[in-house]
């Protein structure tokens, strides 16, 4: 994200109404383009989500030798199997997604062919051993910088075995490494969660075939299996539900459904936090059946209250904590955010990144070791701020503009290509109704 395209955003007092379609699930996306990768035969992929970070993952499969055609949200993928992929040639560009890096990883390291994986700035300085040290224990010849944590790492797959693996941070990418690469190893491969995380590597395995077990926060499958070709219709992202989820709820006389959003329970943290405040929400489930729960949601102008929010729950919303810190600026009282030390290291510090801007607009916000603590309500103000390439963080600040006092001008606004590319042609459009 080197681009520093600034844009000023103005909306004061803009009332919200109508209704948006929400694109294509992240995570769920970059799954099911690695799982018709490695599985054998065609899979078709709808209301996938073609930003920029699913598009990495699409370009890293290629230069694995694998056939994808993508035209906007439909994409065909032409599988042939853990064993059909190719040494590739060139770098594995993985851009901005940390998903991407780390989940290929488990990929790579059960193939017998080397391979050189890397990012730009921001994946450079995110930590890599915590995926590299289980798949070296599974097998894998994996290195890189400071020996082993950060890109370029280098990988030589090959020959893997199970293994009982206790994870020291929740997180659904490391778990989904050491998943993949146990769909390649012999034997048994278990992995423990601290706390439980998003679970689609989980659910994609069974839609593609595969066998896995899950008790509690264990998860447990027998290797080596090979999977087939599978439908994939991938609901809204509830993480760019999000953002207008907030905007709903902090802008004046506003009303607004959101279409199609994915429900998953290890996803809906940012619903239970919202109700908690006391926005007035509601949820509408989808009848059809789908792999992943969806649903509508119509979210209003509501009075909210500042809440604490921590412990098992963080890892059900870990990615909208930067809005819900701007939500928290609106409620009356203080908000305590805690337990989520692994702000730190996404695609920025978000601990600092959330805390300097929301001081820029006037908000009430003091950083601490594992989260911030808002005190509300306050007034906000328009300033220069900035996205620091972080896809979310230039979201929050664009919806900071529709209750800030003047205009916000926003550096680096085209990070939210990253995971939204609709964002601002969507907040414009429920502005303007
Ligand atoms: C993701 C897992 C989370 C999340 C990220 C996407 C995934 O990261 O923050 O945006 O798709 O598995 P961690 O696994 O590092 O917590």
């Amino acid at each position: 994200m080197k681009n520093m395209d600034k844009r000023a955003l103005h909306l004061t007092g803009a009332a919200l109404k109508g209704e948006i379609d929400i694109p294509g699930d992240k995570s769920i996306s970059h799954r099911a383009v690695m799982f018709g990768a490695v599985a054998e035969g065609k899979t078709t992929i709808k209301n996938f989500l073609p930003g920029a970070d699913c598009l990495s993952t699409i370009a890293c499969f290629s230069r694995l030798g694998v056939k994808i055609e993508q035209e906007g949200s439909n994409v065909m993928v032409h599988g042939k199997g853990f064993g059909g992929l190719k040494e590739p040639s060139e770098l594995l560009d993985t851009g901005n997604s940390g998903t991407t890096t780390r989940l290929m990883l488990g990929i790579l390291a059960g193939l017998p062919f080397h391979s050189v994986i890397a990012g730009d700035d921001s994946i450079a300085k995110r930590p890599m051993s915590r995926v590299v040290k289980p798949l070296a224990e599974m097998g894998a010849d994996i290195d890189g910088r400071h020996q082993g944590e950060y890109t370029p790492l280098a990988v030589r797959g090959g020959k893997m075995e199970g293994i009982r693996y206790s994870l020291p941070v929740a997180s659904a990418q490391v778990k989904s490494a050491i998943l993949l690469a146990g769909l390649q190893a012999e034997g048994e491969t278990m992995v423990l969660e601290p706390v439980k995380t998003r679970d689609h590597t989980e659910n994609m395995i069974k839609q593609f075939g595969g066998t896995v077990e899950v008790d509690g926060n264990c998860v447990k499958l027998q290797g080596p299996q090979s999977l087939h070709a599978a439908d994939i219709m991938v609901p809204g992202d509830i993480s760019s539900a999000a953002f207008f989820l907030a905007a709903g709820a902090i802008a004046k006389n506003s009303s607004i459904i959101l279409k199609n959003v994915g429900l998953n329970p290890t996803r809906t943290g940012i619903i239970e936090v919202l109700q908690q405040m006391g926005a007035n929400i509601e949820i509408i489930p989808n009848q059809a059946e789908s792999f992943e729960p969806a649903g509508d949601i119509i979210i209003s102008s509501s009075n909210l209250k500042g809440i604490e929010i921590g412990g098992d729950l963080i890892p059900r919303l870990i990615d909208e904590i930067p809005i819900i810190a701007l939500l928290a600026t609106q409620a009356q009282g203080r908000t305590i955010i805690k337990d989520a030390a692994e702000l730190k290291v996404k695609e920025t510090n978000r601990i600092n990144t959330v805390a300097d801007e929301l001081t820029k607009l006037g908000a009430n916000i003091v950083p601490t070791d594992d989260g911030m603590i808002i005190e509300g309500r306050t007034g906000l103000h328009g300033a220069a701020v900035q996205s620091y390439g972080d896809h979310r963080i230039g979201m929050m600040l664009a919806v900071a503009s529709l209750i800030a006092d003047g205009e916000i001008l926003l550096s680096n606004a085209d990070a939210v290509e990253v995971s939204y590319p609709q964002f601002f042609d969507h907040l414009y459009s429920l502005a303007q109704a």
